[in-house]
């Protein structure tokens, strides 16, 4: 089935062959909002590297996402757990022996459910903890000396500040959340993981911005038609609820794969450390995100 790209990208902004060439590695790529923006990288030029824990979700998400443009090369290779260092870096050497490189890396894999402290084990909190910053960090780690290598072959060049003619590299992006600003009930182990991650881009800015490298985050708010507000709002808001959120409506996947083109593309080329937020204001009102 062929994707329309108005699903996941905005028309008329990108040119369509912006990431020719580039490789870019994900994971928790299978899931709502990483695989559009997979999408939005593939159709725009690049090749993909997606990995997951689910050998068979993980094989159709990667097949689905080569269809949005002919001759792209999607890998997906699944019974991958961020939790192993060994699973990620196995992915990231298969990912460069056939794709060639990386270029791009989105640490998008996460674990959530809602649970008040009271009823959280100590080994769900760390399920969580283990998944999302032990996970980033992992997935840092397996690609680092793959980022590195394209952060040399993409340089703003510093003495004329001139985009590098092979485009960008060097980058990554760790997709986190918002409900850690304010604080949110049921939502601790989350809450405090996704600090940790933000903590994690922000030290990765500093430590590997001499080299090249840009870290950032995007905080996604309330998307629609996500595994997230499948397991965090339908239960406890009313089905109307999105008319009460700043912009009077819900994220869509497409806000967020638009927000991950900019921060790869050239003209984010100044932006590290950063956090992102693309909740349409949201977090303001404490809303979910
Ligand atoms: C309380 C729970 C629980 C629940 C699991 N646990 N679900 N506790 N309430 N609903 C406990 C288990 O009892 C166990 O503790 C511990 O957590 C580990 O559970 P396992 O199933 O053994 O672990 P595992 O297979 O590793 O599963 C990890 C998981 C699971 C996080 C618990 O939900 C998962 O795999 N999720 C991956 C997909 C996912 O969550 N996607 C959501 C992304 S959305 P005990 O003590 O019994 O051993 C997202 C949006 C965030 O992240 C932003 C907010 C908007």
């Amino acid at each position: 089935m062929v994707v329309p790209k108005s699903e996941f990208i905005s028309t008329n902004v990108w040119r369509d062959d912006l990431f020719k060439s580039k490789v870019v590695f994900c994971t928790g790529g299978a899931g709502s909002i990483c695989s559009a923006q997979v999408l939005a990288l593939v159709y725009l030029g690049a090749d993909a590297c997606i990995v997951g824990r689910n050998v068979e979700k993980t094989e159709k998400a990667a097949k689905h996402i080569s269809t949005v443009r002919s001759g792209a090369r999607v890998i997906g290779i699944g019974a991958i757990d961020v939790r192993s260092f060994d699973n990620l870096k196995n992915a990231a050497d298969r990912c460069v022996r056939e794709l060639g490189g990386i270029d791009f890396v989105i640490a998008g894999a996460a674990g959530n459910f809602l649970s008040s402290i009271n009823q959280l084990s100590v080994n769900a909190f760390k399920s969580v903890m283990d998944i999302d910053v032990l996970g980033s960090y992992n997935t840092l780690k397996a690609t680092l000396p793959y980022l590195l290598e394209s952060a040399a072959k993409h340089r703003v060049d510093p003495e004329t500040l001139t985009p590098a003619p092979t485009g960008t590299g060097g980058r990554i992006i760790f997709v986190s959340a918002t409900l850690h600003y304010a604080g949110q009930a049921f939502q601790t182990h989350v809450a405090v993981a996704k600090a940790g991650v933000d903590s994690l881009s922000n030290n990765v800015a500093i430590e590997f911005g001499p080299q090249g490298v840009t870290s950032n985050i995007i905080a996604p708010g309330p998307i629609a038609n996500t595994e997230g507000m499948e397991r965090l709002v339908s239960s406890v808001r009313r089905v109307d609820a999105f008319k009460s959120e700043p912009l009077g409506r819900y994220g869509s996947v497409r806000d967020i794969a638009d927000a991950t083109v900019y921060l790869f593309s050239d003209a984010g080329s100044y932006v590290s450390g950063q956090t992102l937020v693309v909740d349409g204001a949201s977090w303001r009102l404490g809303s979910i995100g």
